[in-house]
């Protein structure tokens, strides 16, 4: 009787999922997601359990998510996993979050290699202790001929600094003559950001209900489209991806243009 019920709640749960799938045009698909998994440590406090006990489901989403966005053929997915005020947390769970992704990314890079998912980096990679360099700088080199979902793991990442970063490049190349401040213009502030190889994120989303972008991709969102979910991260599964993807299906992205111009012409930007 209670698995004759169990099959049946899940066989539900299929069929909603599946026609959310449905509903979502495979043709108008952000190129890149952005996400900030926020909400690991809430999720874990209501469940009377210390925090670092979220950052271990959250890793469950983050498996779920890859392979979603990896079916769904998305080109890019960027994930915020660390950012440069992290830091400054209790050091023992700051320990227990390098510690998880050393496991994590020993554990997975089979199984990135097998389902085509390219790994890269964003970050100031040297701050990472050791063992985290080394590991990733392993997968990223088992991964490089995938040709499918390039993964970006943003590390000990910092918007800001990546813009000062920037402007510090471009800066030294004025200085020694390889480059004319007149020349400087979008694209080539673009090629000299960690992001240089990727396109612009599309949909950025952010778990937990908190309505703010804390210091990523700063540049790279300025035509985003934001959704903000109230669901804690270790609780986002492809359900809630595919209600995210078809959420931003639902938007008209004008790029300043009028409503009109937008349905009279051909979308530089689908
Ligand atoms: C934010 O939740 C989450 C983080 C700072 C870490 C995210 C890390 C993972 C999901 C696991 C490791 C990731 C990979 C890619 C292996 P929070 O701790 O700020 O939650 P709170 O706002 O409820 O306190």
């Amino acid at each position: 009787m209670g698995t004759a019920y169990f099959c049946t709640f899940a066989h539900f749960l299929d069929c909603i999922t599946m026609n959310i799938l449905d509903s979502i045009d495979r043709n108008k698909l952000p190129k890149h997601i952005a996400i900030i998994m926020d909400g690991n440590g809430r999720w874990a406090k209501e469940r009377g359990q210390d925090r670092v006990y979220g950052h271990y489901e959250g890793v469950v989403s983050v498996r779920e998510i890859v392979n979603t966005c990896g079916e769904l053929g998305i080109g890019y997915l960027t994930l915020y996993a660390f950012s440069t005020e992290n830091w400054n947390r209790p050091k023992q769970e700051v320990d227990a979050l390098m510690e998880l992704l050393v496991n994590t990314i020993r554990r997975e890079v089979d199984e990135l290699k097998k389902n085509n998912v390219r790994l890269h980096i964003i970050g100031d990679f040297e701050s990472l202790p050791e063992i985290c360099q080394k590991e990733l700088n392993e997968a990223k080199e088992i991964t490089a001929s995938n040709t499918g979902l390039n993964l970006i793991l943003a590390l000990s990442y910092s918007s800001r600094k990546e813009l000062v970063d920037a402007a510090k490049k471009i800066a030294e190349k004025v200085a020694t003559g390889l480059l004319k401040p007149e020349d400087i213009n979008n694209e080539v502030f673009q090629e000299h950001l960690y992001t240089a190889n990727y396109p612009d994120p599309e949909l950025m989303i952010r778990t937990s209900g908190e309505s703010r972008i804390s210091n990523y991709l700063l540049y790279q969102i300025a035509y985003a489209e934001l959704y903000f979910t109230p669901v804690h991260w270790p609780d986002f599964r492809k359900q809630n991806l595919y209600e995210a993807l078809l959420n931003y299906q639902q938007r008209e992205r004008r790029f300043g243009k009028t409503s009109e111009q937008i349905q009279t012409t051909t979308p530089e930007h689908v």
